[in-house]
């Protein structure tokens, strides 16, 4: 198995991490980086389970849309049920390197931990530059994984796990590269802001507390051997979380652009 696949379970999964107080804080961001207003259009690659939408929606009220994309089925069902009723909601199965819609014809776009899932970056970026309107603006947020902060007694092992978390994704690191390549899809007035997320405790309410069993069930997938490294790893997390030693630190970032 290679990357993660986006099936029912892992829908499942995301419904609950989603709502925790990390991830409400991650969408505030989002949200304020995307400055929506009343009867704007919104498109969101890589909607997922349609958290965003489903508050977008309430931003740009009755005269404006939302329309989330995404390559999975489960997902697209969870965000569609999501918004039943709330408003001008459409969602297509498509891929972000072929959004099935007009060009110019957003005011807003936002993709949020997609595009480090996505093998070409550049044709997704181009996409999301082609349907922008000008003077649009994009939000595009990724985790940089490389700057991951995690302690554990057994560095090695730590090491093994977080080699094998990498195969869950296309870009564990793209953050350095994502401003350039911004630009070249041909932005304007790019800019990142760095948001730290830091755990000292597995807290279902923090990302790093919640993402110790995301780590282990991936890394279990992957092939008998790795199944005993993911779960003697995982039970030191949960020891030194019970002992008050856990500690867990990632810098997520949040990038805006605009379309000239
Ligand atoms: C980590 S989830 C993020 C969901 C949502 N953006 C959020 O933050 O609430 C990643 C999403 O990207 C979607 N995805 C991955 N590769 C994609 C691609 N090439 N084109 C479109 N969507 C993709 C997955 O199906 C999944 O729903």
């Amino acid at each position: 198995m290679s990357q993660i696949a986006f099936d029912q379970r892992i829908v499942d999964q995301l419904e609950k991490m989603y709502r925790s107080r990390d991830v409400l804080r991650r969408r505030q961001l989002v949200r304020d980086a995307l400055h929506c207003a009343p009867g704007q259009r919104v498109i969101d690659v890589g909607c997922g389970p349609g958290f965003y939408a489903a508050e977008l929606l309430e931003e740009v009220g009755p005269q404006g849309c939302v329309v989330g994309v995404d390559t999975s089925a489960p997902m697209l069902a969870a965000a569609a049920r999501r918004c039943e009723g709330r408003g001008r909601a459409e969602f297509h199965e498509a891929p972000a390197t072929a959004l099935p819609v007009p060009s110019a014809s957003f005011d807003r776009a936002l993709s949020v931990q997609v595009m480090e899932y996505v093998a070409d970056v550049p044709a997704a970026l181009g996409e999301i530059h082609r349907v922008l309107r000008p003077g649009g603006r994009a939000v595009v947020w990724d985790v940089d994984w490389s700057t991951l902060s995690w302690y554990s007694r057994d560095p090695e092992r730590m090491a093994r796990v977080l080699r094998a978390w990498d195969r869950h994704l296309t870009h564990p690191a793209l953050p350095r590269t994502l401003a350039a390549a911004l630009r070249a899809a041909g932005f304007a007035d790019v800019r990142a802001e760095p948001h730290a997320f830091a755990t000292i405790a597995l807290d279902p309410e923090t990302y790093g507390g919640r993402v110790v069993a995301m780590v282990e069930s991936f890394v279990a997938g992957l092939d008998a051997e790795s199944a005993v490294l993911a779960k003697e790893w995982a039970a030191e997390q949960r020891e030194l979380s019970a002992r008050g030693e856990y500690f867990f630190a990632v810098t997520q970032f949040c990038f805006t652009a605009v379309r000239p």
